[in-house]
């Protein structure tokens, strides 16, 4: 990450992204045949595709592969802007998807005071990207999507229940760290970083590979409040 912003606390985060990036290198393709289903995504991305203005512009962080998130968004005719802080999965979704334009960044660079500015945004999608944060940076993370959006934009948020901090777990052949929390505290997370919850659902999902477990998945829908 960038260097400090003018923002207290944006300016204390130095995260430790060590492996996170080689880990996703290493899973590429093979992220889509373990994960083939995305019922989650799908549902949460045709609630955007159905609530935005024609052209809007949309965010997706984390973007993986593209699949299904930003094709379905660039296919619906937004503007859509992904960004993965691995160099593979940014390839994979250039080739999916080459009507979205992506950039590999870590989300960090993002947060106010980093080294870029892609503008502001109708709405964000993190889907399964927050998990990858340590829990301490999670709600300035939250804050920073926040900023990113204009007023009342909307966020499709998805996390894994799990009541973990940067925990080491094996994932796809290789070792990634994630966080969590459990139902009610992520809610409490997401609100008090100025978000409202319209709406929100809950999946078990197995995924296609023994050495990763099943999980149950929150999908959050929301939106920015006017008042920051
Ligand atoms: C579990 S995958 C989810 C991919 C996709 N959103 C989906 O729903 O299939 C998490 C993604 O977040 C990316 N990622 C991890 N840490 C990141 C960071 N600090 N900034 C941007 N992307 C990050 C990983 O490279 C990976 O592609």
């Amino acid at each position: 990450m960038t260097s400090p912003s003018n923002s207290p606390g944006f300016g204390n985060i130095r995260p430790d992204r060590g492996g996170q990036a080689e880990a996703f290198d290493a899973i590429g393709g093979r992220y889509d045949e373990v994960f083939p289903r995305k019922e989650g995504q799908v549902a949460a991305t045709e609630w955007l595709a159905g609530s935005l203005r024609p052209g809007a512009r949309v965010l997706d962080l984390g973007c993986g592969t593209g699949l299904p998130t930003a094709r379905r968004l660039a296919d619906a005719g937004f503007e859509v802007v992904g960004v993965d802080l691995s160099r593979t999965m940014v390839d994979l979704a250039r080739a999916n998807v080459p009507a979205a334009r992506f950039h590999q960044l870590d989300m960090a660079d993002l947060y106010p005071g980093g080294s870029r500015d892609l503008g502001r945004f109708d709405a964000v999608t993190a889907f399964f990207t927050l998990i990858m944060l340590p829990r301490a940076e999670i709600p300035l993370a939250l804050e920073a999507v926040g900023r990113l959006l204009v007023p009342e934009g909307l966020f499709a948020l998805s996390m894994v229940e799990a009541d973990v901090d940067d925990f080491a777990i094996p994932f796809i052949g290789t070792t990634v760290r994630v966080s969590g929390y459990l139902r009610d505290e992520l809610c409490e997370v997401v609100e008090g970083a100025g978000f409202e919850i319209v709406g929100e659902s809950f999946t078990s999902y197995a995924p296609a590979s023994a050495d990763t477990k099943p999980e149950e998945q929150i999908f959050l829908r929301c939106r920015r409040k006017w008042e920051r």
